[in-house]
């Protein structure tokens, strides 16, 4: 089958995020949106008088029987990303999955066949890592310029939004883990949680996260929508430099601080990990604090793009379903150390 030169999108689901995918892919130039589908009426209607020109559909399988849509994108309640993403791809259409792609890691492993089998484009809507900030920070690890990572942490609070059917791990803390494996090119190896459920029976609202990288980074990520303050910050710390990305800044959202430890000998600086402990001493480096200028772009904006090149063929490794079921597996351990009150659990 052809690709059509402008691809006809349908979005299902149109709750809070799904008019945020109607709005981009309606002004790509490579895409237009021809349908949406949401069960709830009143949702159906206020998007219908936002977007007049889109057909509306009050069940999804309606949506995925229509001819004039090439591709889906799934931005329904994380519960429902696999019987809706399963369908759409059955019925031979791409699907852009928004993030979690799946509670479960069978199901999102079973997408992945799927979409191989039908020859179809499946992407995991991790809109960060279309965020001009993060990828800077990749960047400046990738360059070299910090030095080898010790660390990352990262905070993602706020007051509410509270959801009903996942915890804060699988809505908030599936951005950091995408943001981290992305930013080390790496999958955690264990995971150590704390959470706790204070609102409603069975959800966390709150999650202290510790994850272990290869080659001995930490990482640590702190969720929680019970909080009097919105936070979207991550730090990491290199050994020759150190990074801020605060998404929230008025200045800039990535400082580089040109600060670390150095052991020094004889004069010459080196890193304090390879040298003899015996006959040195230790040093903080306290250089420039510099904010890099960045061009901004809506970060769903270019991750629309993305979606588009890979239905073209382009690659779709970013965000695609092996980055997609990482993060899965990575929740799934999250909540099992979270179950065992904290106890270390390794990645699978
Ligand atoms: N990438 C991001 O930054 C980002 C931001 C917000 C939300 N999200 C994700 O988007 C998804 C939706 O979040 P939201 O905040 O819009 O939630 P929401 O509850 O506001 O909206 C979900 C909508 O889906 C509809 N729905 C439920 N079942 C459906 C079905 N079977 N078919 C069609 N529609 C159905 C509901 O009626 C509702 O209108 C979640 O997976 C969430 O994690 C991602």
């Amino acid at each position: 089958m052809s690709t059509p030169v402008k691809i006809r999108i349908g979005v299902i689901g149109c709750g809070h995020w799904g008019p945020n995918h109607i709005r981009n892919f309606s002004v790509l130039e490579g895409s237009a949106v021809t349908a949406c589908a949401d069960p709830d009426a009143q949702r159906l209607k206020a998007v219908g008088r936002q977007f007049p020109g889109v057909r509306t559909h009050g069940d999804y399988r309606q949506l995925l029987a229509n001819p004039e849509v090439d591709a889906v994108v799934i931005a329904t309640p994380t519960a429902t990303h696999f019987e809706v993403a399963r369908a759409a791809l059955l019925a031979d259409k791409h699907a852009l999955v928004e993030k979690p792609l799946t509670s479960h890691t069978t199901e999102a492993e079973a997408l992945r066949r799927l979409a191989r089998k039908h020859g179809r484009a499946l992407m995991a809507g991790h809109t960060f890592l279309f965020n001009a900030g993060i990828r800077k920070l990749k960047d400046c690890i990738a360059s070299g310029d910090i030095g080898r990572v010790y660390y990352l942490r990262s905070t993602r609070t706020n007051l509410g939004p509270i959801r009903k059917d996942v915890g804060a791990v699988r809505d908030l803390a599936a951005h950091d883990v995408a943001i981290f494996n992305y930013l080390l090119d790496a999958e955690p190896l264990e995971v150590s949680a704390r959470g706790e459920r204070f609102i409603r029976r069975g959800i966390e609202d709150v999650a202290f996260i510790s994850l272990s990288y290869p080659g001995r980074v930490l990482a640590n990520i702190h969720v929680s929508w019970l909080d009097p303050k919105k936070v979207r910050q991550i730090v990491v710390t290199g050994s020759k430099k150190m990074l801020s990305w605060d998404d929230l800044a008025s200045t800039g959202p990535v400082m580089v601080y040109d600060k670390g430890v150095f052991a020094v000998r004889g004069g010459v600086y080196k890193e304090p990990y390879y040298v003899n402990y015996g006959d040195f001493h230790l040093l903080t480096k306290e250089g420039d604090v510099t904010i890099p200028h960045l061009k901004l772009e809506e970060p769903l904006r270019a991750e629309a793009r993305h979606f588009l090149d890979a239905i073209r063929g382009g690659p779709n490794t970013l965000s695609g379903p092996k980055a997609g079921i990482a993060v899965v597996r990575a929740l799934a351990a999250i909540h099992d150390s979270m179950d065992a009150g904290g106890k270390p659990v390794k990645v699978r």
